[in-house]
């Protein structure tokens, strides 16, 4: 089954609230949240209390993609304004072990990401310890750009690794996901799909959204 978490960062900021509702309304299985700081990726988005401000409007769970250089200082804070998986960059974490365990013990799911030239091998002596695998498929830190499509191999590879393994990790894609790109990360193996400009860019969130499912299930 194909999930679809839209991105909060392609939204009107001035109606968020509503923005949020609007989404669950159509369909939405997650909600994810793009923390930027400006020096791990070159753009500044939100910090925790928009995440505090939204968590009470919903029960979708909130996916929170941290693009911040040292996320441990960060880590809590997220945790307690309400989020239900954190993500951190490998890029970012020399002791990427330490940072998964510190989230787990917030009782807050962890998973890793993975920059579009960053190999699974740097991932393969963690996958015991993590409960999602995020592929970036546009270099991160703005919405709207185009899908890199090299990365796709990858994603193959990984979910050949975990079925070996007989782990169950969940494979989610972000940037550049809509109709046209969906299906091939899902015959890949990828199960959740992050989408912003793809949803919050169209007028009809219900036909966008529900779209770009069944193009993924196809
Ligand atoms: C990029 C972010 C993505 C982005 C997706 O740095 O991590 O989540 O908002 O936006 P689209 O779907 O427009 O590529
Ligand atoms: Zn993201």
């Amino acid at each position: 089954m194909i999930k679809i978490a839209p991105s909060i960062l392609a939204a009107d900021f001035a109606k968020l609230g509503e923005e949020v509702l609007e989404v669950e309304k159509a369909g939405a299985d997650w909600i994810h949240i793009d923390v930027m700081d400006g020096h791990f990726v070159p753009n500044i988005s939100f910090g925790s209390v928009v995440l505090n401000a939204i968590r009470p409007l919903t029960k979708l769970p909130m996916d929170v993609h941290l693009m911040i250089e040292n996320p441990d200082r960060y880590i809590e804070e997220f945790a307690k304004a309400g989020a239900d998986f954190i993500t951190v960059h490998v890029e970012a974490c020399p002791h990427l072990h330490r940072t998964i365990q510190l989230i787990r013990s917030l009782g807050v799911k962890p998973g890793v990401v993975l920059n579009p030239h960053t190999p699974i091998e740097t991932i393969q002596h963690i996958l015991e310890d993590i409960d999602l695998v995020l592929f970036m498929t546009v270099n991160p830190g703005f919405g709207g750009q185009k899908f890199i499509h090299s990365v796709v191999p990858k994603v193959k590879q990984l979910s050949d690794m975990i079925k070996e393994k007989g782990l169950s990790i969940e494979i989610e894609i972000d940037g550049g996901i809509n109709e046209e790109t969906i299906g091939a990360c899902a015959q890949a193996g990828a199960t959740i799909f992050v989408a912003g400009s793809a949803i919050y860019s169209k007028k009809d969130r219900v036909e966008a959204l529900q779209a770009i499912k069944k193009a993924g299930e196809e």
